[in-house]
């Protein structure tokens, strides 16, 4: 603001000078057609009337200096005079035609702006015409007050838009980079908060929904990497129980036991037991791993469902170890029924209903429930077992997850058959549900897409 000033108040002083400068040598040249055109008047006579009608102080000098005379002033006033030829104005106008000075006046006790004018009369060789400064300082003042004025409502007008770029621009930007900031540094729980529907706006949104989902990712990474570390403990921790187990029954056997007749057979069965179940164990993992890697996919064709599970019920009731237990299959539709499904799959998921029956069912029944409806075909597994609480089935999908009751009654379980089971299922385009309650008994059920071509 001070720099413009400082300059424009410099060119405004030279501007109006040279006005002043331009206006005095036009009075000059009119003053000395005034004067040739007026030849009665004596010279005083001739700068007083000209000097009185345009407030101008008017001076007449000879080729030599002398001053013939000045408006204002009397004959005697004017022979008291000295020499005006080395008056810079005069001097200059001598060798160019006209000269410019300004100065103080001795005689008039007043700053002066000169003009004089050669001139080739008979009567006088110079005309000077002079004005106060006043005048061009008034006039000075005048256009600076103009240009203050307009430094001013500038500055006002930048002011208000510095205001308004900061607050539509540069703050909702400055909120965003605090927000980009602290995501860098791994706070993804920040949001910025830019109101409207502008470009900024826009931005800000870009970057709450990049956290977001950045951010949801990330706990997804967190938490996939904390399941498989859990899972790995889980993995070795079941693999090491029924090794150890082997081993401690063959190093008996070694050392000794194998000549006993009475304990020898029976060994061998539990180690054989033990690796039975290592067996099931390791190929529920690879299912796992599969199903992790997204290679356990679905060969979905026509499947006749109820051969396999009555083949199922009828091995289940052969091998039910001396429970008592009355298992069968409640048909409330055709006895063909065609569905859309996996047959290795799918009979891997009623084996594992009915052996997780099995397993948790002491005495009572368990019944396959097979009801069709509009292009599908319900199924359901319904034990009268130990049953669960809420919290559990919640949980029982869960890898390796196994109750409390089922843990401590029931040794051979891995807890990783149902979250197998849900997985096929799904691959189905279905679900599987869990009825269940403590002491009462559990009931599994899904649905399968009716196949009838
Ligand atoms: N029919 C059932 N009745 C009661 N509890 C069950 C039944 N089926 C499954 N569960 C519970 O769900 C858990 C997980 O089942 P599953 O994944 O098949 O593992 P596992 O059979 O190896 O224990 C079981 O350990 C048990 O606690
Ligand atoms: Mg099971």
């Amino acid at each position: 603001m001070f720099t413009p000033t400082f300059f424009i108040n410099r060119s405004i002083d030279s501007e109006v000078k040279e006005e002043i400068t331009s206006r005095l040598l036009s009075h000059a040249n009119a003053f000395a057609l005034f004067l040739s055109s007026n030849s009665k008047l004596s010279l005083i006579e001739a700068a007083d009337s000209y000097a009185n009608a345009t407030n101008l102080r008017i001076t007449l000098i000879s080729l030599d200096g002398k001053v013939l005379g000045e408006s204002g002033l009397s004959s005697n006033e004017v022979m008291k005079m000295d020499n005006h030829l080395s008056r810079p104005e005069v001097l200059q106008a001598s060798r160019e035609a006209f000269g410019v000075a300004t100065r103080y006046s001795s005689t008039l006790k007043e700053e002066y702006i000169y003009v004089a004018l050669k001139i080739n009369a008979e009567k006088a060789s110079f005309i000077r015409v002079a004005q106060t400064m006043d005048f061009a300082k008034s006039l000075i003042s005048l256009r600076q007050g103009y240009q203050y004025r307009i430094i001013f409502l500038v500055s006002t007008i930048l002011i208000i838009f510095t205001f308004l770029v900061d607050r539509w621009v540069t703050s909702p930007i400055r909120n965003i980079s605090r927000v980009a900031e602290k995501i860098k540094m791994g706070d993804w729980s920040v949001r910025s908060s830019v109101p409207g529907n502008d470009e900024i706006a826009a931005l800000a949104r870009s970057v709450n929904e990049m956290a977001e989902t950045l951010g949801a990712d990330i706990a997804k990474i967190i938490k996939m990497s904390d399941v498989r570390s859990e899972f790995l403990i889980n993995v070795t921790h079941e693999l090491k129980t029924p090794i150890a187990s082997i081993s401690g029954y063959i190093e008996t056997l070694l050392s000794g036991a194998l000549e006993d007749k009475k304990v020898n057979r029976s060994f061998l069965k539990r180690a054989l037991k033990n690796i039975n179940r290592l067996e099931v164990l390791v190929t529920d993992l690879v299912d796992i791993s599969r199903i992790e890697t997204g290679e356990l996919t679905m060969n979905i064709i026509q499947v006749n469902i109820i051969p396999i599970i009555e083949e199922l019920v009828k091995d289940a009731n052969e091998g039910k170890d001396k429970k008592d237990l009355k298992i069968y299959i409640s048909n409330n539709t055709k006895n063909n029924i065609n569905v859309d499904a996996d047959p290795d799959r799918i009979h891997q998921v009623f084996d594992n209903l009915l052996s997780n029956a099995i397993r948790y069912t002491d005495d009572g029944e368990i019944e396959i429930a097979i009801n069709s409806e509009a292009g599908k075909v319900n199924f359901s597994i319904r034990d009268t077992g130990i049953g669960m609480d809420d919290e559990s089935i919640e949980r029982i999908f869960e890898r390796f997850y196994r109750t409390v009751t089922a843990r401590s009654r029931v040794k051979s379980g891995t807890g990783l058959g149902l979250s197998i089971v849900k997985h096929i299922i799904e691959a189905h385009g279905s679900n599987i549900e869990v009825d269940s309650k403590i002491g009462e008994g559990t009931t599994f059920s899904f649905e399968l897409k009716l196949n009838d071509d």
